[in-house]
């Protein structure tokens, strides 16, 4: 997908669809009324009929306008200009977008950014104009038959037009910005969408090779060397499958020699059956997407390498499947981490936090600013939050809000959840010095603590995406999420918004 930035007399403009927004009660935006204006009221005219109320994500395609150089005019509803917000916005994008990806529409241009969305500036309304394109025009065709990957002519441009001249700069930035997390976005939805019997831990850490270059280094560790360090919680859940652990460690170095690294953590779960403590086998096929945070690690060093952000980032993907066999873990079986604690695995379907704390522990060794999990965690967060909103868990009030902010501004949000001292005791084990589960309450709260044990020795946050990772029903698929969260959280850590107008 390219995006170009257009200026100039838009009745002008040569292109095979113009597109613009129409506000309820037919009422016509800044471009709008140029073009009614140019057409000599042909727009006004139309609504008149009623066809198109305006109702958000409506669509009316009109041939042959009267005064303008377009070959078709696309009338977007975009609903009542006050309730304008983010996600009208997006949806009047997508459904834009959507029609002329599946008319096989290969250039367009769209004007949807003029209308100023609410909270969110033009740079915002860019951007998301951006990601939100890229996400619609996303299709998972990696084991589809060839001559079923459709459509043949899918849109290819979209052209952003935008009145003032001078904000081009803006504009160009909110497009390089959005078409970078767009690219993270689809990278970590593909590797998503894979079956567990292609995308393996060792198919992981081939991808994450493949993304290796001068500023990205790459290495994977193996079963024999996580052994030396101790890893016997990680390596554990490995045990019960065919198919070797690996630790993938992507290492990008864009900011200063010496600058304290950012981590993020994702947990590379290729497919969890639940171990022993075996899964129901309704929606089962859905615990392959239980690598998505691993899957957003590689996402979101794709979009921060590929916008050569001034930041020194490492990714950490423990990667594991956890199955049934003679050789998998027990119910009671103790294992020691690599932090030297023990833990007594009382359900091997909570084996996230498993394969995590030696994660965790491994990351001292880069004395990180910051470290940020983000795990498919628990069937107890979604449902807590539902598809909507990431939990966040963070000791530090400061990160958390940090966090949270980064999420409002990308559209990916999360919501704080409790990390008090008071769940910890449910983790109390009579013969080890933690359980791997905390009981029946709190699930999503008990497994973050479980984490903090781990986590002791630098500022940590921990993001339960086992809501918003993917999507079930007719629309199953992995979302990407919260690579756009992440990569909002690094423009901002990086300083690369602190240029007026960019927010
Ligand atoms: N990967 C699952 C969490 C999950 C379940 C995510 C359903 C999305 C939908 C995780 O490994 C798991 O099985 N967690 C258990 C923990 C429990 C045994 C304490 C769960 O949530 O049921
Ligand atoms: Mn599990
Ligand atoms: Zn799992």
């Amino acid at each position: 997908m390219e995006f170009k930035i257009k200026t100039g007399e838009l009745a002008n403009q040569k292109t095979p669809c113009l597109v613009l927004g129409v506000f309820e009660s037919r009422k016509l935006s800044g471009p709008g009324e140029a073009i009614d204006k140019a057409s000599e009221g042909h727009l006004t005219k139309v609504l008149r009929r009623g066809d198109l109320d305006g109702e958000t994500g409506r669509l009316l395609m009109l041939y042959d306008v009267p005064g303008v150089n377009s070959d078709r005019v696309l009338l977007v509803g975009c609903g009542k200009r006050k309730e304008l917000d983010r996600t009208a916005y997006r949806k009047a994008v997508a459904a834009a977008v959507g029609l002329l990806n599946e008319t096989q529409t290969v250039e367009a241009l769209c004007t949807l950014p003029e209308l100023a969305p609410d909270g969110l500036g033009l740079y915002g309304a860019v951007r998301e104009t951006a990601t939100t394109t890229l996400d619609k025009v996303y299709r998972y065709d990696q084991t589809r038959r060839e001559d079923k990957k459709a459509p043949k002519h899918p849109l290819k441009r979209l052209n952003l037009w935008v009145s003032k001249k001078q904000d081009r700069g803006t504009v160009e930035r909110a497009v390089r910005h959005g078409a970078a997390i767009g690219r993270g976005v689809a990278l970590a939805k593909d590797l998503g969408n894979l079956p567990g019997n292609i995308c393996t831990p060792a198919y992981l850490a081939e991808r994450a090779l493949a993304q290796q270059h001068q500023n990205l280094q790459v290495q994977i560790l193996e079963e024999q060397e996580m052994e030396a360090l101790g890893m016997g919680a990680l390596l554990s859940v490995s045990r019960g499958s065919r198919q070797p652990a690996k630790l993938i460690i992507l290492d990008y170095r864009g900011g200063e020699e010496g600058a304290k690294p950012i981590v993020l953590v994702g947990k590379g779960l290729t497919f969890d059956a639940g171990g022993i403590s075996l899964k129901p086998s309704e929606a089962m096929d859905e615990m392959k997407f239980d690598m998505c945070g691993g899957a957003s690690v590689l996402g979101t060093l794709l979009a921060a390498a590929d916008l050569g952000l001034p930041v020194n980032l490492i990714g950490v993907v423990p990667s594991s499947e956890n199955l049934p066999d003679g050789d998998a873990n027990k119910p009671g079986d103790i294992v020691t981490s690599m932090s030297g604690q023990t833990i007594e695995i009382l359900n091997t379907d909570a084996e996230g936090r498993l394969i995590l704390c030696d994660a965790l522990t491994y990351c001292e060794r880069f004395s990180p600013a910051v470290v940020i999990d983000l795990a498919t965690l628990t069937g107890a967060c979604v449902v807590a939050l539902g598809k909507h909103a990431s939990g966040l868990f963070a000791p530090e009030d400061e990160l958390a809000e940090e966090l949270l902010e980064a999420g409002d501004t990308a559209g990916d949000r999360a919501w704080r959840m409790p990390l008090w001292e008071d769940y910890q005791q449910q983790l109390d084990s009579n013969f080890a010095d933690m359980a791997n589960i905390g009981g029946r309450d709190a699930g999503a709260i008990t497994a973050a603590c479980f984490l903090s044990r781990y986590t002791k020795k630098y500022p940590w946050a921990h993001l339960d995406i086992a809501g918003t990772a993917w999507l079930s029903g007719k629309e199953k698929g992995a979302t990407g999420r919260p690579v756009p969260l992440l990569t909002q959280f690094l423009l901002r850590r990086s300083g690369e918004l602190a240029e007026s107008g960019t927010e």
